[in-house]
């Protein structure tokens, strides 16, 4: 989605102190009780999760969101994808809102369904024999997820990647991913991932470090990956690039973690050595090279909540969460990796003012920024993360190992 025009809030809502709208949001939220839920991204604000009757990483919210049953609302703080994902996952009747519809994300707009299309085409050319599973990370609009839905794949998030792109290696849904439309050959697939059969590729989108990162802590080498870059020919790469390749990733990335670079881990070493460094794994692989632990928002709050007082944590991830660790944990020595602000520019658009627009509004009985995916994406949609849901084993960190001989073709 392209960043969607917001109009602007009538003036009121501007000009009301935080105290008034606090008061404000409560009492519309105490008027609209069981009929609504309202879900905050661990990136969102403080004064807004103050709001939040559930807060957590994506998957947990879209878990959430699934298992709502008997309410009219669900207000998503986050950004546009997770309220179309909650819209997905939530009864046809529930009515998903965005606060603020210009909080999108800048990752989940690199990778349409044109460019999809044409790169399957290609990939359909260059590797007919081959059976290619697509994933997508939950950072992609509906539209992608219904593609790769319809093509045997699933949705991933980065709590449960690896266990997703097991899933995927293993065959995925089959005969969904035979890019010729033939059922696949599944006497010939490996059951266990680890030996896969070498005709099994993934096609894994938006995010590229999410797919490296998880990838190569499974144990494949770079080798077998390739960048897809969809301004270009075959995405950039021979063809024989391309069959020699497990893993095509897209080319797309998130701005906020990529201010995180391997200059600051070279220098909290130096300036905390008993710092432990923990970044989210959509940081580049050079940084989780260097760090000591990578996952998921919600695998770095864990590490944080478990750790014992005195702690020391450099964290590489939106500088919202670990703010609010640092509050929480004040017996822990906890800074952001870089000096730098990486702050989550689009989510940061979720504020009180819009918080209190989008109640109001919704006790005067109207319902103003639904998010609504059309019921053709729906369809497929709901088939690519509902095979997300029911993979095993979510919520592995992304870990670090180093490539296995015995793992790779
Ligand atoms: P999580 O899957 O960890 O919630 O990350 C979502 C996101 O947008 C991170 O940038
Ligand atoms: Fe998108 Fe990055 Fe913001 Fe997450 S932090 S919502 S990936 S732009």
């Amino acid at each position: 989605m392209a960043l969607t025009w917001q109009q602007p809030l009538p003036p009121i809502y501007t000009e009301l102190s935080d105290a008034e709208l606090r008061l404000r949001i409560a009492s519309a939220k105490e008027t609209l009780a069981d009929k609504l839920v309202i879900l905050g991204h661990h990136y969102q604000q403080d004064a807004v999760v103050e709001f939040a009757d559930f807060t957590g990483d994506s998957f947990e919210l879209s878990r959430y969101a699934a298992a709502q049953k008997g309410i009219e609302y669900v207000i998503f703080c986050g950004v546009h994808f997770m309220a179309e994902s909650a819209d997905i996952l939530t009864d046809q009747n529930v009515r998903v809102i965005l606060p603020d519809l210009g909080a999108g994300c800048s990752m989940a707009d690199m990778a349409n369904l044109e460019q999809t299309i044409e790169c399957w085409e290609q990939l359909k050319e260059s590797c007919p024999d081959d059976l290619i599973v697509p994933i997508t990370y939950m950072n992609s609009s509906a539209a992608i997820k219904a593609f790769v839905g319809e093509h045997g794949g699933a949705v991933c998030t980065s709590s449960n990647c690896r266990n997703v792109l097991e899933w995927a290696l293993a065959g995925g849904e089959g005969s969904g991913s035979r890019l010729d439309g033939s059922a696949p050959d599944t006497s010939s697939l490996n059951p266990e991932p680890r030996t896969l059969n070498p005709r099994v590729k993934i096609l894994f989108f938006p995010d590229q470090h999410l797919g490296r990162n998880t990838a190569y802590a499974m144990g494949y080498p770079l080798e077998k990956m390739v960048v897809w870059d969809p301004r270009q020919d075959l995405g950039g790469n021979s063809e024989r690039a391309i069959r020699d390749a497990t893993f095509i990733l897209w080319k797309g990335h998130c701005s906020v973690h990529a201010l995180f670079r391997p200059e600051h881990v070279d220098q909290v070493r130096i300036d905390h050595p008993n710092m432990k460094v923990i970044v989210h794994p959509e940081c580049k692989w050079e940084v989780v090279q260097k760090a000591d632990m990578a996952g998921s928002t919600a695998y770095i709050v864990k590490q944080v909540e478990a750790a014992p007082p005195g702690s020391e944590w450099a964290i590489g991830t939106e500088v919202h969460l670990v703010n609010r660790l640092k509050q929480q944990h004040p017996e822990q020595k906890i800074v952001v990796l870089s000096d730098c602000q990486c702050l989550c520019t689009t989510m940061f658009r979720i504020d009180l003012p819009h918080l209190c627009w989008t109640l109001e509004n919704l006790v005067e009985g109207k319902v103003v920024n639904e998010i609504k995916v059309d019921a053709d994406t729906r369809k497929w949609a709901t088939v690519a993360l509902e095979r997300m849901l029911a993979i095993k084993g979510s919520g592995n960190p992304v870990g670090k190992q180093q490539p296995a001989a015995n793992m790779v073709d």
